[in-house]
């Protein structure tokens, strides 16, 4: 736990304790390129059943699977059996460049939004919200104006604290070679995720000291944001290149915290001081 391991994740899963974990962020190959890392032996679909059945042993009642890949990477397979699919979540990419000569281009990615039975332990809603994007006068008619739900009026009520994000996913940007989060340029292209996306999903889908499973860590985001935000994670990456940047990445973040942490406390131990002084003060006066 709270280590990121070398190896192949299909071996490693099965040192993973069953019905242990909360949550697991799957960003493994997409079978679509031919980079080793996305190569796979099998169909991508045959290889994603394989993955959905082995996560569905290790996660508990309720716990959650975001499963990434192309449009059709579910494609005519029957994950019933093992999990729940809740959502398909498109990751939408307007700034692809859009090269398709003989057909549309495709500009977005699929996460497929699993649950062990159809109940979710945990979603977090206030914790994913976005902000509502309407002006004023708009909302002010909606809320005056009575509408249907359900067969029952009621007032439309705009969330001061935004909206669900729905499953069209339009705000998070891919990193570019300029994004300051981008650890190589090595990186871009195949495979580093943007934090506020799996950030999106972490928070969305796990509470603080919950256990988080990221098979395929790339350059460690998913360990990073665990390490920040204080959920623990168990992490399988084959290429060892990856496997020190992303070891880097987390140490820095505990770093961060340990810095945020020393502060906190000297600022309180401080605090402390001076109201003692000030109290004293006020006695004897
Ligand atoms: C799409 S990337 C993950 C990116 C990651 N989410 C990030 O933000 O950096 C997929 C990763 O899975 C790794 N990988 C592919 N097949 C693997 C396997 N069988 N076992 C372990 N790692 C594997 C690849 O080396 C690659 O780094």
């Amino acid at each position: 736990m709270n280590s990121i391991t070398r190896g192949d994740a299909l071996e490693l899963i099965h040192r993973v304790s069953d019905s242990s974990i909360d949550l697991i962020v799957c960003d493994g190959p997409y079978g679509v390129t031919t980079n080793r890392w996305d190569n796979v032996a099998c169909s991508i679909q045959e290889y994603n059943l394989q993955l959905i059945k082995l996560f569905s042993s290790k996660l508990k009642i309720g716990g959650s699977l975001y499963l990434f890949g192309k449009s059709d990477c579910i494609d005519f397979i029957d994950y019933r059996p093992y999990l729940y699919l809740r959502r398909k979540i498109i990751w939408f990419q307007p700034s692809r460049l859009s090269q398709g000569k003989t057909n549309y281009t495709n500009n977005y990615d699929l996460i497929c939004f699993f649950t062990k039975g159809s109940k979710a332990n945990i979603f977090n809603l206030d914790a994913i919200r976005i902000p509502q994007l309407v002006d004023l006068t708009h909302r002010n008619r909606c809320e005056k104006v009575p509408s249907v739900t359900n067969g029952t009026w009621g007032k439309t009520k705009f969330n001061d604290m935004g909206k669900n994000p729905g499953d069209v996913w339009g705000d998070i940007k891919q990193l570019t070679y300029k994004s300051k989060e981008l650890v190589s340029r090595d990186a871009l292209n195949t495979i580093q995720k943007p934090e506020e996306l799996i950030k999106r999903l972490i928070f969305a889908s796990s509470d603080e000291g919950d256990l988080v499973l990221d098979p395929f860590t790339g350059t460690g985001t998913c360990p990073a944001l665990c390490a920040r935000y204080g959920r623990d994670y168990i992490a399988f990456e084959m290429d060892k290149n990856y496997v020190r940047e992303s070891r880097k990445r987390v140490a820095k973040e505990l770093y961060l915290k340990r810095q945020i942490k020393l502060k906190r406390d000297r600022d309180l131990f401080n605090e402390e001081n001076l109201y003692a002084n000030n109290k004293s003060n006020y006695q004897g006066a």
